[in-house]
């Protein structure tokens, strides 16, 4: 049994109990961040908080946890799961809290809901085409909202474009906007390779800054052996590419294997993949 933590108090995950009042529960008014650690070391740990930080700003959610108590209470809570010897995703909540009435507007002196708990993830890839996992995927047009920048808990949009992808037997749902450009995944940022050049979506309203993102991004310039660009990326594109890659905290940079029922390229993961993931993996616990 995992050890959660709830409001200040560290329990057994069964036994963690929230209001049906809470605006989180009713609105879906909150904010959340899932960080992966490996054996305890975690990836991207700062930015993630400060993300969440400038979401709970972004929806006036008034939260006076510090980056410095955030990082003390999720390092307690990957101590307390014995993270130092298993791969954990730690999900973090941050509701508007508990009222007592339904209304819909923001409720005054109303304290924060603050949940957080682990769970198990899988390893990093092995950087070996011929054990790394692939995905295929579908696409449809981006129905969400337009506020995807903000990483808030009322994914209800995401959730059924996911479906739509799981219920077709592919693992995620790519998604394009009314010009037909990507925007991103139900869950994931993506990309695309084009005659060696990896080319992702600009960030702006209609895709989350994925902290995974930012991190391939930063090393992949670091490293300077590849060149990437942020731009608008057309569907015509995404089609023809010679790979396209998706990206979350819990997938790392995961290869697409196939579109709607066609094969990108040759079906086969790519060799630019295979270099940046390697970059990737280089750079991922020292990135912040
Ligand atoms: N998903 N885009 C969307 C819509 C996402 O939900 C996510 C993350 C990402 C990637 O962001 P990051 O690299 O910071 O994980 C992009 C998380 C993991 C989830 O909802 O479980």
């Amino acid at each position: 049994m995992s050890t959660a933590y709830l409001n200040g108090e560290y329990l057994p995950l069964a036994e963690a109990r929230i209001s049906p009042l809470d605006r989180g529960f009713l609105f879906g008014d909150g904010i959340y961040e899932v960080i992966p650690y490996y054996c305890g070391q975690s990836v991207g740990l700062i930015p993630h908080i400060q993300r969440m930080i400038d979401g709970l700003a972004a929806i006036e959610i008034k939260c006076d946890k510090s980056l410095q108590e955030w990082t003390i209470l999720l390092d307690d809570l990957i101590a307390k799961n014995q993270g130092s010897k298993h791969n954990l995703g730690v999900y973090v909540h941050v509701s508007r809290g508990t009222d007592t009435i339904r209304n819909h507007a923001y409720p005054v002196d109303v304290s924060p809901t603050i949940f957080c708990f682990t769970f198990e993830i899988k390893e990093p890839e092995p950087v070996d085409r011929s054990n790394a996992a692939t995905y295929t995927v579908t696409t449809t047009q981006d129905l969400r909202w337009k506020r995807c920048h903000i990483k808030s808990t009322a994914l209800l949009g995401n959730v059924m474009h996911y479906q739509q992808g799981h219920a077709s037997g592919n693992s995620e749902c790519l998604l394009y906007n009314t010009d037909n450009e990507l925007t991103e995944g139900s869950s994931v940022n993506a990309y695309i390779v084009k005659d060696g050049v990896i080319i992702t979506p600009v960030l702006d309203n209609q895709i989350l800054p994925g902290i995974t993102r930012r991190i391939i991004i930063d090393s992949i310039i670091a490293d300077g052996s590849i060149k990437i660009e942020e731009r608008t990326v057309t569907m015509d594109e995404v089609h023809n590419a010679d790979e396209v890659w998706i990206s979350s905290s819990s997938k790392e940079i995961a290869p697409i294997v196939q579109i709607d029922g066609v094969n990108v390229g040759d079906g086969k993961i790519g060799p630019v993949w295979e270099k940046a993931f390697a970059i990737y993996t280089a750079a991922k616990f020292t990135h912040s």
